[in-house]
């Protein structure tokens, strides 16, 4: 087989542009370098410390029962043994971002596609694209609980529908999983704990999503995401709160055709809008907020 390719963005005079790659490849483990165990054990290291008791209980004691350590970069077939036994999920090695059709399908068929490259110690801090730091540790753990490993299988068999629908049901879907499985928080019995993989990759987002007076906390509301716009340059203005990962299945369990259908009439809602019909938990004061930049 070929060395893996590590896929990242491109820089062109149009600014950066995603680059995509389709190819399944398997963990270059005996590659990694010592550079490369040192950043996995830095960031795990910083983010555990900032997690417990801002983490789900749910996150956090997968990690454990995986067996990830800082010690070295897991190894992806010791964590498909645990895995596998859990909820039939399974990692696969992918080289980048993948096309939305092929991202689709692999969760649809519970493979989870995870960079096999982490990012370089001057990228610690932040990298645009998903790396195996944010894929591993911040996705990989909440596919041991059953109910969201369903949530993440309904989602890709969701996503294979709606591209067939068209942009706009595709847009909705993708702010779905925006505002839950990337930057999601959970109404836990002892307070408020953050669920989504974008935010618990990030030491700053995560003290900023749950601490900070600048955004808003918002109940979750199936419609009311699925026409909300988002931020991918900086801190979120808004997050969705669940009360339980059953509430997330019973709420996307519907067929999405019909909402598809009815969302087409409304317009968008910029990230940072409160509306009359929200459960607002918390009403952001905006404070440093950019005025444009929504997606
Ligand atoms: N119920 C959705 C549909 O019919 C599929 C879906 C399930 C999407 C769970 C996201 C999460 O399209
Ligand atoms: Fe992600």
């Amino acid at each position: 087989m070929n060395q893996p390719r590590r896929v990242e963005n491109l820089q062109t005079d149009k600014g950066k542009v995603p680059v995509y790659a389709t190819g399944v490849i398997e963990q270059p483990w005996g590659d990694y370098s010592a550079t490369d165990h040192d950043v996995w054990r830095r960031l795990y290291q910083r983010q555990r410390e900032v997690l417990v008791g801002r983490a789900c209980d749910e996150f956090l004691q997968a990690q454990d029962t995986m067996g990830m350590t800082p010690d070295r970069i897991p190894k992806f077939s010791d964590m498909n043994r645990v895995l596998g036994d859990a909820t039939g999920w399974r990692l696969i090695g992918v080289e980048g971002l993948l096309p939305e059709l092929d991202f689709f399908d692999h969760l649809a068929n519970r493979r989870f596609p995870v960079t096999w490259w982490i990012r370089r110690p001057d990228q610690i801090d932040y990298i645009e694209e998903p790396d195996l730091f944010h894929d591993l540790f911040g996705h990989v753990p909440l596919l041991m609980n059953p109910l969201f490993a369903d949530y993440m299988a309904a989602y890709g068999r969701g996503g294979v529908k709606a591209h067939g629908i068209g942009a706009d049901a595709l847009q909705a879907l993708t702010r779905l999983y925006w505002y839950t499985v990337e930057f999601g928080l959970i109404r836990q019995a002892d307070g408020l704990r953050i669920y989504g993989s974008g935010i618990v990759s990030s030491k700053s987002e995560s003290i900023h999503a749950l601490e900070s007076d600048a955004p808003n906390r918002i109940g979750f509301d199936l419609e009311r995401i699925m026409r909300t716009r988002y931020r991918i340059d900086t801190f979120q203005k808004t997050y969705f709160v669940i009360d339980s990962f059953q509430q997330l299945m019973e709420a996307t369990a519907p067929d999405f055709t019909p909402i598809y259908a009815r969302l087409a009439e409304q317009g968008s809602v910029p990230a940072g809008e409160v509306l009359a019909s929200d459960t607002v938990l918390h009403r952001g004061s905006g404070e440093g907020w950019a005025t444009d930049g929504d997606v």
